[in-house]
């Protein structure tokens, strides 16, 4: 097809293709579905598995590798149609070198789909997950992989492995900075505003890429939260809390599912029929493709699920795994494994079919380097407008979490001193998982610090002490300086001659992240002593932590006046953080996940089961240890404001719900304090009997209210039965009648309750 007349088609399917308002974009449409019968009439079955194959970029994609290896069978791959889809292929220039390998020299001209972890940003970087779901504001968050999907795709890129949507219970998990925390609701409404951003509103669109839910599904749930550990929990778990942020993404027009590495139940879920046949594919009716996680299909022999490879490919293809990336197995073993008898060919002729739509969807076929646009690669990426974007959502994902009325801070202060590991670090704040953006690339807390205050202020900085001593990347693991100490004379007396001492502590940008479990999860290396040591000279210090999880950070946070959790902020950071320390944004974030006051409380989380011993109770044995509260330092939903909100009780418009009615809950909520603000008001509901035992109470609803200082506002909640609704000991998806008790207010620990019944 020529290009214009290409573009027109493009331009018409992205008309055909726009979803009404709030609803998804379907893949599906009868047109497609006949181009797709045509090409699958005229694929070799070597063609069809090479649909199936994924690899990542080893080589310079510009010209034949040298020598007979693996990468030169790759690029010979790639030229003869064997191939389908890349990662790790990145820029304009790249990508379309890469698709004119495939669609100049293969048979049948299929152009690839190339991946890639766009996580929080391609080149502008945003807060890690975690950090943006602290936001509580997923129009935000829906910016953020919007500006995202805009850098990625003018790049070259058509899909992106996120959004990542692992409820994460265990702070011990390093990829729970990849995720939205530990709450299903909330990761719900996270889940599908990324797979808005990401996907626009057409996937035809240049601007747009196709999302990728993952880690399909459990990988949150690891055991002792050591990465790819062994995951073993019941299907009331599976379904009540891991599978409503997947469902939710699905609902929204996901392109793309990920299953991940752990096994579930001895299954692993790469090869599950149930996770991926049964309920995805089958109860969900999803029509997009599954891709494997990297080597995942290899990996079930070293699970000790499939003998060898040939048996690894037919689990996976069977059980509904339809690319296989990196894992060499559908490509070495599938189209024997046809030829033998041992898989129908309609299993794979399903897989390419899903990842034809894709490609269709994407424009691909009316253009295969309609992504692929130097000039526009250079015009989209690290604007200042994507970069006030990413300000904006750094500030606000930033969680206050004490005040004793230091803050904020008057931008006249005669003298302040910057101190800490993190304090001038312009790489930390990126995370991982950073896609493009570039090494040191971040805006410092001190340059933002200096940015902020009176040309009179004096700004003094000292390291205090190095964090790390290796060499910092995604593959190496984390050195921690624990005995140069030669920085900490200068750091004390920064601190003694400041009026007010700013210190960042936290985590480097690697300690978080893929096989980044930590077993202790405090402060690293010298931190506590150099806390220890600047509080000895100044007592008015304000601690920045920067984290990609809780810390265990509770003697902190007695022992200073103020201190607030910045996460990993991206390409931002200190600018954001100095519009939070001198209140030109009044904090607003709250927690996504329960911060430990040990370790040892872990996995931790507020919607946990009653137990049959709930206690505390006197005389009665609780469920409880004899050396700490059960209770977290910082519960979920916390986070304070420089003003203060009241709630008054919740009002019911009705005692009762029928079958299909609805129970509006009122609430007053009121600026009390002397500034405007932002309070996250909250609902929770507690199910009080159930077939299955139900949380002690649950997330069900959130809303942004803005007030003025005295303002007060009604908002009202609204509870239809489906919102009550759980997987019952039917094995159902529905709500039971009975008790339920409802309440409202700026955390999951302090509520104010009242109570209804479901007819
Ligand atoms: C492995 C990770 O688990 C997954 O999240 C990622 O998308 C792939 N590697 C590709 O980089």
């Amino acid at each position: 097809m020529n290009t214009s007349r290409g573009l027109l088609a493009t331009a018409l399917l992205a008309l055909l293709l726009v979803p009404r308002d709030g609803a998804a974009q379907a893949l599906v449409n009868p047109a497609t579905e006949k181009k797709i019968d045509a090409l699958l009439a005229q694929m070799t079955l070597e063609e069809k598995v090479g649909q199936l194959n994924q690899y990542s970029s080893p080589f310079d994609v510009t010209g034949p590798p040298p020598g007979a290896g693996a990468q030169k069978a790759a690029y010979e791959q790639i030229r003869t149609g064997l191939v389908g889809s890349m990662l790790n292929v990145n820029g304009a220039a790249a990508t379309r070198k890469a698709q004119q390998l495939a669609v100049e020299n293969s048979r049948l001209k299929i152009p690839m789909i190339f991946g890639y972890d766009v996580i929080h940003g391609y080149k502008t970087i945003f807060p890690v997950p975690l950090g943006e779901a602290a936001s509580w504001d997923p129009a935000a968050v829906e910016r953020s992989a919007r500006v995202a999907a805009t850098e990625a795709a003018a790049a070259g890129l058509h899909w992106t492995f996120g959004p990542m949507v692992d409820i994460a219970r265990d702070a011990r998990w390093g990829r729970i900075m990849e995720g939205s925390g530990e709450d299903p609701f909330l990761g719900a409404q996270m889940a599908a505003a990324r797979v808005r951003g990401f996907q626009g509103k057409s996937l035809a669109a240049v601007d747009t890429i196709a999302a990728c839910a993952k880690h399909y599904a459990a990988y949150g749930f690891a055991e002792a939260g050591r990465d790819y550990n062994t995951v073993d929990i019941s299907e009331n778990t599976l379904r009540n809390v891991v599978l409503p942020p997947f469902k939710a993404a699905a609902d929204a027009g996901v392109a793309t599912f990920m299953n991940s590495f752990n096994e579930i139940g001895g299954i692993p879920a790469t090869g599950s029929v149930h996770l991926q046949r049964d309920i995805l594919k089958g109860e969900w009716g999803f029509e997009g493709f599954v891709v494997s996680d990297w080597g995942s299909i290899a990996e079930m022999v070293r699970h000790g699920f499939s003998e060898d490879l040939a048996q690894a490919a037919q689990q996976a293809l069977t059980a509904g795994s339809d690319m296989d990336m990196e894992g060499r197995a559908y490509i070495g073993h599938l189209a024997s494994l046809v030829r033998a008898g041992r898989i129908d060919v309609k299993l794979v002729d399903d897989a390419v079919r899903r990842i034809l739509r894709v490609k269709f969807a994407l424009g691909l076929f009316d253009d295969p380097y309609r992504y692929s646009d130097e000039a526009r690669e250079q015009a989209a990426t690290l604007t200042p407008a994507n970069l006030a974007a990413a300000r904006d959502v750094a500030r606000r994902s930033i969680v206050l979490l004490k005040n004793d009325g230091v803050l904020p801070l008057d931008k006249a202060v005669r003298t302040i001193a910057v101190i800490g590991p993190l304090a001038d670090d312009k790489d930390t704040p990126l995370g991982n998982w950073r896609g493009q953006g570039a090494a040191n690339s971040a805006v410092s807390l001190l340059e933002g610090v200096k940015a902020a205050v009176t040309p009179g202020t004096r700004v003094i900085y000292a390291v205090g002490a190095t964090l790390v001593t290796s060499p910092r990347n995604f593959m190496t693991p984390t050195v921690y300086n624990t005995s140069d100490r030669s920085r900490f004379p200068a750091a004390v007396e920064a601190a003694r001659s400041a009026d007010v001492v700013l210190l960042a502590i936290g985590e480097d940008a690697f300690q978080s992240g893929e096989g980044r479990s930590q077993a202790e999860i405090g402060l690293k290396g010298l931190q506590d002593e150099l806390v220890r040591a600047v509080l000895e000279a100044n007592k008015k210090v304000v601690v920045v932590l920067m984290s990609g999880r809780p810390l265990t950070i509770g003697h902190v946070a007695e022992a200073v006046p103020a201190m607030l959790e910045a996460w990993l902020l991206g390409s931002q950071s200190g600018h954001a953080i100095a519009d939070v320390l001198f209140g030109d944004y009044n904090p607003s974030g709250k927690l996504p996940v329960s911060f430990p006051r040990d370790v040892g409380q872990e996995p931790l989380y507020y919607n946990f089961k009653s137990t049959g011993r709930p206690g505390p109770e006197k005389g009665v044995t609780w469920s409880h240890y004899t050396d700490m509260s059960n209770d977290p330092l910082f519960p979920f939903g916390f986070g304070l404001s420089y003003t203060t909100f009241t709630y008054s009780a919740p009002r019911l418009s009705a005692t009762e719900i029928a079958r299909d009615g609805e129970l509006k809950v009122s609430v007053t909520v009121t600026n009390s304090g002397r500034r405007a603000g932002v309070e996250i008001a909250q609902l929770y509901v507690r199910d009080l009997v159930g077939s299955v035992t139900r949380p002690v109470k649950e997330l069900k609803g959130f809303e942004r209210v803005e007030l003025a200082p005295g303002q007060a506002r009604d908002v009202t909640f609204t509870i239809k039965p489906a919102d009550l609704a759980f997987y019952t000991a039917r094995g159902r998806w529905e709500a039971e009648p009975g008790a339920f008790r409802v309440f409202v207010g700026g955390n999951s620990r302090d509520l104010k309750e009242a109570s209804f019944t479901l007819r």
